[in-house]
């Protein structure tokens, strides 16, 4: 049992997006093991969400299937979050995706469309749904803007 400022986060309540996978994992089990309370939203990956509920521990964490680029989606995300926990300490908006070549001169009108609403559309919505929750959280991101331009020039 961690003790000291590893429980830091005791009490808080955490939402990480795409927390099945990568950094958004690695941030929802440092949140956990700093004594939040942690929602694990994934979109395609249930088996991986739950080992991440399971490694936190299922009286402190959740999953929730929720595609952050669906804005009633998102809302749904957290009003499942406030009817669980009464509210939000902490939104880390980390999921998204890249694009599938890479290259500026493969890129086409449906990726750019595709990433522009998981890296970026949903996530501002996200930020705009905090008015249905009691008090304001705190907001970390880590993917929207900067992979949206990650197309390399060639
Ligand atoms: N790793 C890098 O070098 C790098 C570089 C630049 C930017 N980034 C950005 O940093 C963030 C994390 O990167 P990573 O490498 O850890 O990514 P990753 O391993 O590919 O994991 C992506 C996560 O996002 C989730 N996800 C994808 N689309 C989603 C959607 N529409 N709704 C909800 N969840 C969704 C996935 O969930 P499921 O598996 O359940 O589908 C997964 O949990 C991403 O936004 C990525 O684009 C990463």
């Amino acid at each position: 049992m961690p003790t000291g400022p590893l429980l830091a986060l005791a009490g808080k309540v955490a939402v990480v997006t795409g927390a099945s996978k990568g950094i958004g994992k690695a941030t929802a089990l440092a949140l956990g093991a700093a004594g939040a309370n942690v929602i694990v939203n994934y979109l395609s990956s249930p088996n991986s969400a739950n080992e991440v509920v399971q490694a936190i521990g299922p009286d402190r964490a959740i999953a929730i299937k929720a595609d952050v680029s669906d804005l009633s989606q998102g809302k749904e995300l957290v009003q499942k979050t406030v009817e669980k926990w009464g509210k939000i300490d902490i939104l880390v908006l980390n999921a998204g995706i890249l694009t599938q070549n890479g290259a500026l001169a493969d890129a086409t009108e449906e990726e750019f469309d595709r990433l522009f609403k998981v890296n970026v559309k949903g996530p501002f919505f996200l930020i705009k749904v905090r008015h249905l929750i009691p008090h304001n959280p705190l907001y970390f991101y880590i993917a929207a803007f900067m992979n949206f331009f990650y197309y390399a020039l060639d």
